[in-house]
């Protein structure tokens, strides 16, 4: 039997196999159905004997969300809401994360009309919008973080993780990259702070150990905090958290307690670095979705960068087959804590030469869930092709304009309803 059947311990939690559902947003939202929009796509994938499901990034205030269908874990209720689907998935003998996180400048508050329109405080920053993308920030009020303002999110992300706790989810995991605010205080692309969480890489990071602090505080000290690891691609001449940058922050993860590490090569902008693959081309051919555009960006300024953003982030990131493998297996050699592979894993033979070679501890797959929910039961039976995710990112406008979080590729669809 290969190590992808063999249990690990993370922090306090033990996962029955090495595979586990990356974090993809499902866009079930913070109504009153989200537990069971969730329940719909995560027990399905535990019966099919995934290890562990780290689900999509959740909002820890209750302005910041990337996209209207991300949930809101701003309080305690909206929080135990969820409890009964982390039951459900326990009984289906998987365990479950919580992703927390926030978009910072790129929360949907900067350019979804209807929610830009009812924001109610400023965009949260690490440090002033850089100069040449303000021209798409007029009339958005940004909010640079004080000192203590940086303490009180931690201390947030620490009460949100003792109820996830309370709500029976296995442990958090920070969403430290794609551009999203933390991942704003660890690029010295955003980063231009002169207290004690800027400067230096390990000022940058102080951002983490203050809330692995307050996580260990107010969720316990045996409460899994896992963190995802961002290395960075950026313009020419701009500053951004390179190769060696990266490593070094996987260690100072570590020594910040954190129970596992996640390193991802990303863009410094939110675009599909995070997933190579196509160009959303259907934000500017699908009618539909261009309408969806359009009400959420009327300001043609803004729409045109979205789109530029959209496509010159596809045409740059074209799909690689295990792309971030450099990284991690670097990673894996740096720190004694679980590594977690994730991009571009399609194959049981790529899973299991991940995992047999100790390039990392598990692996994650992300997109093809949406259109396979029961990939695991072909990964652990040693399925040798990849199926049906075309890498399209067609999913990515779609969950960014609020629709679920499903497969939007209709040659993808067809082939998975043959008979439909
Ligand atoms: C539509 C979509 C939503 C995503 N949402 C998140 C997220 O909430 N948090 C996160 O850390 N990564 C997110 N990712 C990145 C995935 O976790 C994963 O790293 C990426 O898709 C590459 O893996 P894959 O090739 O198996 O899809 C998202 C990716 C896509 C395509």
């Amino acid at each position: 039997m290969g190590i992808l059947h063999t249990s690990i311990r993370v922090g306090g939690m033990v996962v029955r196999n090495r595979l586990y559902r990356a974090p993809v947003l499902e866009g079930a939202g913070s109504g009153p159905d989200a537990a069971e929009v969730y329940a719909r796509q995560f027990v399905a994938n535990a019966e099919a004997g995934v290890g562990l499901i780290i689900q999509g990034s959740s909002c820890v205030l209750e302005e910041g969300r990337t996209s209207p269908g991300m949930s809101v874990v701003a309080s305690r209720e909206q929080v135990m809401g969820l409890a009964p689907m982390v039951d459900d998935v326990h009984r289906a003998g998987a365990q479950i994360v919580l992703q927390l996180g926030h978009g910072g400048i790129f929360a949907m508050e900067a350019w979804h009309e209807p929610y830009a329109s009812s924001r109610q405080g400023p965009l949260l920053a690490a440090s002033p919008v850089p100069w040449f993308l303000r021209p798409s920030f007029a009339g958005v009020p940004v909010h640079v973080m004080t000192t203590q303002e940086v303490h009180d999110l931690a201390r947030r992300f620490g009460m949100v993780a003792a109820w996830a706790r309370h709500a029976g989810y296995d442990g958090v995991q920070l969403g430290s990259a794609n551009a999203k605010l933390l991942d704003q205080f660890l690029s010295p692309f955003y980063n231009h702070r002169t207290d004690d969480f800027g400067g230096s890489l390990r000022n940058r990071a102080r951002i983490l150990e203050v809330i692995r602090r307050e996580v260990s505080d107010q969720a316990g000290d045996d409460y899994p905090c896992l963190v995802k690891v961002p290395c960075e691609t950026a313009l020419p001449l701009t500053r951004r958290t390179t190769f060696v940058e990266a490593l070094e922050l996987a260690r100072i993860a570590e020594e910040a307690g954190f129970d596992a590490v996640t390193p991802v090569n990303v863009s410094v902008f939110p675009d599909t670095t995070l997933s190579r693959g196509g160009v959303p081309n259907s934000l500017w051919r699908n009618p539909s979705m261009k309408a969806r555009l359009r009400k959420a960006a009327p300001s043609p300024v803004r729409r045109a960068t979205i789109v530029a953003g959209s496509y010159l982030g596809g045409r740059r990131a074209p799909f690689r087959p295990v792309w971030n493998r450099e990284l991690f297996t670097a990673v894996k050699r740096q720190v004694a804590v679980p590594v977690l592979a994730v991009g571009g894993i399609r194959t049981a033979g790529e899973v299991n030469e991940i995992l047999d070679g100790g390039n990392a501890d598990m692996v994650g797959i992300g997109r093809p869930f949406y259109a396979e929910p029961d990939l695991s039961a072909r990964i652990l039976g040693g399925d040798p092709g990849p199926r049906l995710c075309r890498n399209s990112n067609l999913c990515v406008p779609a969950q960014m304009l609020g629709m679920k979080g499903t497969c939007y590729n209709p040659a993808v669809r067809r082939a998975a309803r043959p008979h439909a």
